[in-house]
């Protein structure tokens, strides 16, 4: 039997320069999809598949990211007193996830965050949780690949069709299909150019990975920008005939890591957002019927 996966990486170091001024001085992973930070809808993911250890790789500019899920006693007691019992349980929840923080360094790429993980994680495989991508939380996309996981004993990647015009911003894959929504991976191609993609499928930001990953990143040299890169690792483990599955997606996803994506993933979570989803469904309506005149 497997080992459980109760153990999860939030690489958040990245320099976010799709943001930039917004990623100046903070990080990317606060920006507010609503009411929410991006890294709150990826920690409460990987709570709701079982997952107990969170581990956030930081890096310049991260502290409110720390913060974020510490405890607020002023804020707290502030609420209290107003009476405000929704709002103060809302915060006092963000204190119960046990965290714990690995700096890196210098922004050497994915791979390199990983690796940074390695004294939390020693020989346990893992999730990692990549917080600009948001999945829908209606969907269980993360317990879908841990319930792979525990069938393939391997490393699972999760992966989602794109259309042709988005390929060459993804990682995308060549692989055999062993049953429905499930490939074995014979290939990996970080960002081709559209005539060199060997499918539609590309990889997103979910990963359950084996501590074999690590040995992997150490004995990959840099590729593209000579960063670190994750996939170039992946591709190493399925050179060494280490079986690389991958998980087929297909519920809601938001790329919130630019700024369309992020405009894309705010509208549509705003959609659903029991409190203002009435009084922004209106304006919407109203704002598209002046644009169309
Ligand atoms: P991205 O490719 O989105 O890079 O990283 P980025 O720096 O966040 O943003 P841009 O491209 O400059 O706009 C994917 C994930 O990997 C993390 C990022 O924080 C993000 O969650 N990452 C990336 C690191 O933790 N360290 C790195 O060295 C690079």
């Amino acid at each position: 039997m497997p080992g459980k996966i109760t153990k999860a990486v939030f690489p958040a170091a990245g320099l976010g320069t799709r943001f930039l001024p917004a990623t100046k001085a903070a990080p990317k992973e606060m920006l507010p999809i609503v009411d929410k930070p991006m890294i709150q809808y990826a920690v409460e993911e990987a709570e709701k598949s079982g997952i107990k250890e969170f581990l956030i790789i930081t890096g310049k500019s991260k502290r409110t990211l720390e913060d974020h899920f510490d405890s607020a006693w002023e804020l707290e007691e502030n609420l209290k007193r107003k009476g405000k019992k929704a709002l103060l349980r809302e915060i006092k929840r963000l204190n119960h996830f046990h965290f714990a923080y690995i700096r890196q360094k210098a922004p050497l790429g994915l791979g390199h965050a990983i690796l940074c993980s390695k004294p939390f994680i020693k020989d346990e495989s893992f999730a990692v949780i990549l917080s600009d991508d948001i999945i829908d939380p209606d969907d269980d996309l993360l317990g879908e690949m841990i319930k792979l996981y525990e069938e393939h004993e391997g490393t699972i990647l999760a992966l989602q069709r794109v259309p042709k015009t988005e390929r060459h911003r993804y990682g995308i894959i060549a692989g055999n299909k062993i049953k429905k929504n499930v490939y074995e991976i014979t290939d990996l191609v970080e960002k081709p150019k559209p005539s060199a993609a060997p499918s539609d499928i590309a990889i997103i930001g979910r990963y359950i990975l084996t501590p074999d990953i690590f040995k992997a990143i150490e004995t990959t040299p840099p590729g593209k920008g000579g960063e670190m890169q994750l996939t170039d690792a992946l591709k190493t483990l399925i050179n060494n005939n280490i079986p690389v599955y991958g998980y087929l997606f297909e519920g809601k996803r938001y790329d919130a890591g630019d700024k369309v994506g992020y405009l894309k993933a705010t509208v549509e979570l705003a959609l659903k957002h029991p409190k203002i989803k009435k009084e922004f469904r209106k304006y919407l309506l109203k704002t598209l019927r002046i644009i169309h005149k």
